[in-house]
């Protein structure tokens, strides 16, 4: 009943040629792949170029961030309606680099996810506890507190356009994936918590990637378990082979 999601992020890698080669590239390779969803997320200034490219295929176009607000005296931001003039379907907000590296909360996260839902983009919310948090037994306190924040004051029709990416940030880049049945234990807490701040049925629908070096050796597995929607691939997704390679996890 849930539709995989296979999602690339590129965080800071790629001309537009690169980029736009890319999506040469990867097209034949997942146009026959049934029932899964593909989504590349490359830097800002590849957007449009890279959703021109994409147009008329199966492959949908992400920006990796966004403000809050549609225009003003904002220097260096970039704005929701923006993104969907360039073409963008969907937005990563609150990847653990930003919340490292810029000072993203769960409260600008909320801000961003509300202002990505009103113009209608779809969200790809990023949650995920750090090594010393796991060690400490606190992983479901931070999911529970980062989950919590990101959605506040989203009702169940704005959820419907959010996606949840665990990413556990002892597994970004550094080629420790979570074992599937750590995953799995954490998706299944996110989805009860989801059914306890919404409805079982908005639990149900909601999809839950997984992500922290997911590639082709190991996405089955993962995909295999029962609350893994999908995944969001930072390093693995750069290689238009080992992409497909990951979207095609069923074949
Ligand atoms: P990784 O990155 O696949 O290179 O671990 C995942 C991500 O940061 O989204």
């Amino acid at each position: 009943m849930r539709t995989p999601l296979i999602a690339g992020n590129w965080k800071l890698f790629k001309t537009i040629s690169e980029a736009t080669a890319f999506v040469t590239a990867l097209k034949p390779l997942v146009a026959e792949v049934q029932g899964v969803e593909v989504v590349i997320s490359p830097v800002f200034t590849a957007l449009s170029s890279v959703a021109a490219a994409a147009a008329g295929s199966r492959i949908r176009v992400a920006a990796q961030d966004c403000y809050w607000e549609e225009e003003g005296a904002f220097t260096g931001e970039v704005a929701p309606g923006l993104l969907k003039d360039a073409g963008c379907s969907h937005v990563i907000i609150g990847h653990s680099e930003r919340r490292q590296y810029f000072g993203e909360t769960d409260e600008t996260a909320n801000r961003k996810t509300r202002a990505a839902l009103a113009t209608g983009l779809t969200v790809l919310l990023c949650v995920g506890e750090t090594l010393v948090q796991r060690e400490a037994g606190d992983t479901f306190t931070v999911i529970e507190s980062q989950i919590t924040g990101g959605l506040q004051s989203l009702v169940a029709e704005e959820l419907k356009q959010v996606v949840i990416a665990y990413e556990p940030v002892w597994a970004i880049g550094t080629g420790k994936t979570a074992s599937d049945e750590q995953a799995q234990q954490v998706h299944a807490f996110i989805r009860q918590l989801v059914a306890k701040l919404y409805s079982q049925a908005d639990a149900d629908q909601i999809l839950i990637l997984y992500g922290g070096s997911v590639k082709p050796e190991n996405v089955k597995g993962l995909m295999s378990q029962p609350d893994i929607d999908g995944a969001l691939v930072g390093g693995a997704s750069l290689k238009a082979d080992s992409f497909a390679a990951i979207v095609r996890f069923n074949s």
